[in-house]
């Protein structure tokens, strides 16, 4: 048993932020960060775009960016939310400089400033194509030197404790006490007690057999959130990124990112047209929802698995500079930028929705917050616009911060029972969680994917029905395993994407259904 003043899950750049801030502002406070892999594994450690924030204001200003936010949302962002995040912008980068994460200048020691789909301006901050990687590096080297921060590396949370674990609750707003937490590394579990509790555990990416989201993003928050009847929104909104390195054997797919796109590469079909002008003014720079579904319908026009990213006529010396980690890359699956068409399809990538949270980050239960991918701010509207997310998790984790500091919390129940697994046993049905996995991810990639329908939508209801049964029937019995509760959170999140994609009644952004056509037709002839 632990008991702490903070409980944070996941330790990307919203866990870290949080916990940094916290325990630099208040050092007799404890901060314990749990996170189930390696410290950096995250989706923040693959981030490569950068950070979208405006830094130079002689071309660019706050109302360029809250309008290309708004764009790319496709008219259902919060604007009152994407006006703080965008305002608060250089502060948090000044703070994540402060943690000596270095970012690109340029000869005159101003920011060297990308640009990625539907950004009007040059305004992405990033470290070469790594920047992510940077980030999640300067805040973990900062959290080792914070004694007042214990960060549990390998512990997986399982579920958060509520009122629902005391017993009949009385009143009405349910209060959140921690969690229950899986030792990976001995198999314990343990009660990790807290006054309140940062859900920053990432996004849903695996959901989808092909994605470029590493094996960690299963959307376990999201899915104890939901089971802890936290409010969850907008999940029909998943992002599929257009331009990941075609991989005939799905899983894991390397990102090309978007950036490559800014800096001037050209999508091509096989017969080598250059076919994005045909769908959007914008041509490779419109969002990232128009350029994946033009792919999509160029597949589907064509027959063939991918198209390709043309960078042969672009400045390879400078390209090599600001993209060397994608280069390499490139090379080793034997693909010659200077010479070769980069293969790419689109791929799952992230999630605009999440658990509902107010400004300061609070859910709909007392002592819960979330921040980051897991969340659900508004921000992001129906397509979240490119480099948006490392922006809006430095936002949401400073909010939390300013919003607990003048409050210590209440005082935890003394009456929280340890987990209970009496009657239970070890799992020897690992085949069953395996083929159960596969079957999940084919049946989201083929009925709730870029293009969704209401039959479509239907069948996968039907199946993932059948998928659910036999997984809580395995649950029940079982003593709890890493995959075991990753495949259950994946159904949860699967059910929520396909319930909240049949009641959105309109083609928005990242959601595209045959059924509500009427509204894109100039989009897709
Ligand atoms: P993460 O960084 O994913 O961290 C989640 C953490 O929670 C991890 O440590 C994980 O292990 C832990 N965790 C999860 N479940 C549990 C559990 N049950 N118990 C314990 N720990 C748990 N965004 C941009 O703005 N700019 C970019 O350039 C950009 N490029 C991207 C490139 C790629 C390839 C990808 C995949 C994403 C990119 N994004 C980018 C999106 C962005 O990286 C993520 O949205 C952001 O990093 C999410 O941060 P986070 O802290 O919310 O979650
Ligand atoms: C990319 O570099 O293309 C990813 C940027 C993002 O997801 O915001």
């Amino acid at each position: 048993m632990v008991e702490t003043n903070y409980l944070v899950i996941g330790s990307g750049v919203a866990g870290l932020t949080f916990a940094v801030k916290m325990a630099e502002k208040h050092a007799a406070r404890k901060v314990v960060i749990v996170t189930k892999a390696d410290a950096d594994e995250s989706n923040t450690k693959y981030a490569q775009g950068g950070i979208a924030v405006v830094m130079d204001m002689k071309g660019d200003s706050f109302q360029k960016h809250i309008q290309d936010t708004l764009i790319a949302g496709d008219g259902i962002c919060d604007r009152e939310v994407v006006e703080m995040v965008v305002k608060e912008g250089p502060q948090r980068l000044k703070e994540l400089i402060a943690w000596e994460a270095n970012f690109d200048l340029t000869a005159d020691g101003g920011f060297d400033l990308g640009k990625e789909g539907g950004h009007s301006e040059y305004r992405v901050v990033h470290h070469k194509d790594v920047t992510g990687y940077e980030v999640e590096r300067a805040l973990l080297e900062r959290v080792h030197q914070l004694p007042n921060i214990e960060l549990l590396a390998h512990h997986f949370a399982i579920d958060l404790i509520t009122d629902h674990h005391l017993g009949p609750k009385k009143g009405d707003l349910l209060s959140c006490y921690g969690a229950y937490v899986l030792n990976q590394r001995n198999g314990e579990i343990r009660t990790i007690k807290a006054i309140n509790t940062v859900l920053a555990s990432g996004g849903i990416g695996r959901v989808y057999g092909h994605t470029t989201n590493p094996i960690i993003a299963t959307g376990d928050g999201i899915a104890m959130a939901y089971r802890a009847k936290a409010m969850v929104r907008d999940m029909e909104f998943v992002q599929f990124h257009p331009t990941a390195l075609y991989n005939p054997e799905g899983g894991s797919y390397f990102l090309i990112s978007e950036a490559v796109r800014g800096f001037g590469a050209y999508l091509r079909n096989k017969a080598g047209y250059r076919f994005m002008p045909d769908y959007d003014a914008r041509a490779e720079l419109a969002s990232r929802d128009i350029v994946s579904q033009s792919i999509d319908n160029e597949l589907k026009k064509t027959g063939d698995s991918h198209v390709f990213l043309d960078c042969t006529h672009l400045d390879m010396a400078a390209f090599k500079k600001h993209f060397p980690n994608i280069y390499d890359k490139c090379l080793e699956y034997h693909i010659d930028v200077e010479k070769d068409w980069i293969p790419v399809v689109p791929a799952s990538h992230y999630l605009c929705g999440g658990i509902v949270v107010d400004k300061q980050g609070k859910t709909s239960i007392r002592n819960l917050y979330a921040c980051g991918e897991c969340s659900g701010t508004g921000l992001h509207g129906a397509n979240r616009l490119a480099s948006n997310s490392l922006l809006e998790a430095l936002v949401y984790a400073h909010n939390i911060f300013e919003d607990l500091s003048n409050d210590t919390g209440d005082s935890i129940p003394l009456d929280i029972p340890d987990w209970n697994d009496e009657g239970t046993r070890i799992p020897k049905e690992h085949i069953l969680i395996q083929h159960n996995l596969k079957e999940l991810q084919a049946l989201m990639r083929d009925y709730v994917g870029i293009v969704r329908s209401d039959k479509r939508l239907q069948k996968a209801v039907a199946r993932l029905d059948v998928i659910y049964n036999d997984i809580e029937e395995l649950y029940r019995e079982s003593k709890v395993t890493t995959s075991l509760c990753e495949l259950r959170n994946m159904i949860n999140v699967a059910h929520l994407i396909i319930s909240q994609s049949l009641e959105q009644k309109e083609n928005r952004g990242g959601y595209f259904n045959l059924d509500r056509l009427d509204q894109v037709e100039n989009q897709l002839s």
